[in-house]
Formats: structure tokens, sequence, C-alpha cells
């Protein structure tokens, strides 16, 4: 991102985009789903039932991949940080009936158990003789799609002949960070791979998170835990989950002006911020090589429209 980087006047930053993995429109899932549904398939289920808030990029990739495998896609939506009120068929939920997901919506937060509700939905599922699957949280499996990633960083950087210093990307103590740190490690990488949160969870809750898909993960690839950085790096303070901050919105329009890149509230704005922040305050050196991870999340900023919208018209190109 040579303009953002010369903006920024710091350290170089490279960008991962992991928008563009492919399942309707991309983002980081596709990755983690390729372990998660391989296992499910493997257990000969033929409906996949999910669940997540109703703007989730999770839902949409999964009912994509269960699609291109033959099977039964099925969502129980919670109106999360919407609460009801903009319950719009838009953005990632539009995408879900595009495809024809079995949409159940849900009056829950991101952090309720839903679990009751898609027992009763799979019950109704096997009295119609279906073999259906719940995913209620992410297998440690998904973890090998992030392993998989910091080896593809690994052999990328070579070829490029960059020593990457540092790994930034947006968390929700999922897979992700715990899959990049076990990657690195196991390629005796000394990256710092430091996690922006989403706030789904609190930090400590996040970061507990992590360290358990970290240390069931290295058991999994039968990695030598003295080879683990003894720290989990999580930045926090972008607004509660699917808020966005002023920060947030600048590093959205700041992005999207000088990369033609876009980027999401939820997400990917958020860690952008974060990686703004850390650049100004001098936690990351200006000779020091940065890869952004864009982890997607594209289709949520249509349900973000009215807030971005009247930011971008409110400012002046930040370009001549
Ligand atoms: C766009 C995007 N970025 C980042 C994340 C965080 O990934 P993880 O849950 O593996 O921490 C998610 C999902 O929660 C996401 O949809």
């Amino acid at each position: 991102m040579n303009n953002l980087s010369s903006h920024l006047k710091g350290p170089r930053i490279y960008v991962k985009r992991d928008d563009l993995t492919g399942l309707a429109l991309g983002g980081n899932k596709t990755r983690i789903l390729e372990y998660v549904l391989g296992e499910i398939l493997s257990r000969g289920a033929d409906v996949v039932i999910a669940t997540s808030g109703i703007q989730s990029n999770w839902a949409r990739q999964i009912t994509a991949a269960a699609r291109m495998l033959g099977i039964k896609p099925v969502l129980v939506l919670r109106t999360a940080q919407f609460k009801g009120a903009n319950i719009d068929y838009t953005g990632n939920l539009f995408l879900d009936y595009l495809m024809g997901a079995d949409v159940r919506i849900v009056e829950a937060s991101i952090r309720d158990d839903v679990t009751s509700v898609m027992q009763e939905v799979a019950e109704e599922y096997r009295a119609k003789g279906h073999n259906p699957a719940i995913i209620t949280d992410e297998p440690v499996v998904g973890v090998l799609g992030y392993y998989d990633c910091a080896r593809e960083i690994v052999e990328q950087s070579a070829r490029l002949g960059v020593e990457v210093d540092y790994v930034v990307h947006a968390t929700s103590g999922g897979p992700t960070q715990p899959g990049l740190v076990l990657g690195f490690a196991a390629a005796g990488k000394r990256v710092k791979v430091i996690g922006v949160n989403s706030a789904a969870y609190d930090r400590a809750t996040t970061i507990s998170r992590i360290r358990n898909f970290i240390e069931k993960g290295a058991e999994l690839i039968n990695l030598d835990k003295e080879k683990l950085p003894s720290t989990v790096e999580v930045l926090d303070g972008y607004g509660d989950y699917g808020e966005a901050t002023k920060e947030v919105i600048d590093a959205i329009l700041l992005t999207a002006r000088l990369e033609g890149i876009i980027l999401d509230p939820v997400y990917s704005g958020k860690a952008m911020a974060g990686l703004i922040y850390m650049i100004q305050q001098g936690m990351i050196g200006a000779h020091e090589n940065v890869v952004f991870i864009h982890t997607g999340g594209i289709p949520a900023i249509f349900a973000y429209r009215d807030l971005l919208f009247k930011k971008a018209q409110s400012l002046h190109s930040l370009r001549p």
C-alpha cells in the first residue's frame, strides 16, 4: 500500500487480500471453512446449521460453501447490533437470501447462547429425514486455515525479499489470529501478530479464546509449545461490536481514497484504525514491514451506508 505508507510516513505496509478469497464476495472465513466443512462432510451431513449476527460474514461464506458442496445452509441469525431496527435485507443478509439459505432470525445479542434454537431447527430437519450438523462455535480444526495463510505469507515475502515484522488484522477471538501465530511459530519466524478487537467479546475474553485455540491447535499440529510466543497481542478501543468510532470511519475513508481498497466498519476498518494508531504512536517503527490482512467483511458496508455516506460527503478529497 504505497500511498498509505507514504501518507503515514511510516513502515512499508503490504496488504494480504483475503477479501478476495472467493466464496460469495470473500473474507477470512473461507480459509477456515475449508477445514470445518471438510470435517462435517466426513460425518455425512447434508444440512449445516450455523449461527451469528444478521450482518454476518461467517454466515454468508458458510451459505456459499454449503451451496458449492451441495448441502443445505440453515442460519440462526441474531438481531445483534441492529436490535430489530434495521432488519433490512441488505449486505450479507441479502446475499444469504439470494443463495437461498433457510434464515431464522432471533432477537439476541452476539454473545447470547442460541444452542437450543439450533437444536430445535436440527430436530425439524431430522424429522424430514436429513442428517444436520450444528456449528455452535468455530471448531479448533479451523486454525489450520490461517496456519496455511502464515505459510503463504512466509513464502510470498521471501519471494519479494521482504522481512515481515508485523501482521495486523481484525480479531473476534476466533481461529484467525491463533492460526497465524501457529503458522509463523512452526516456520520459525518471529513475526508479531496483532489482532484488533471487533469487540464481539471484551479484550480479556478475546485473549483467552485465542490462547485456548493456540493451545489446542499446537496439539493438533504437534508443535513444540516452547516455540510459541509468550504473549497474545490484542489492541482494543474501537467501540462495541458493530459500532464504528470516528477513527474507524476515518480509516475506512483514508484507505478507500488513497488505495481504492474498501474496508468494513465491523472488522477490517477497526483493524486499519488500530494499525494507523500504532504507527502514529511509534509502536511500529518507520523502517519496519507490516502485512495488513484484509479479512473481508465488505458486504456489511451497505448496512452502514448512511453513516459512511454522510461522512464521505462532508470530507474534501484527500487527494488533489
Ligand atoms: C471480516 C472479518 N474479519 C475478521 C473476523 C475475525 O475472525 P476470527 O473470528 O477468526 O477472530 C471476522 C469474523 O469474526 C470477520 O468476519
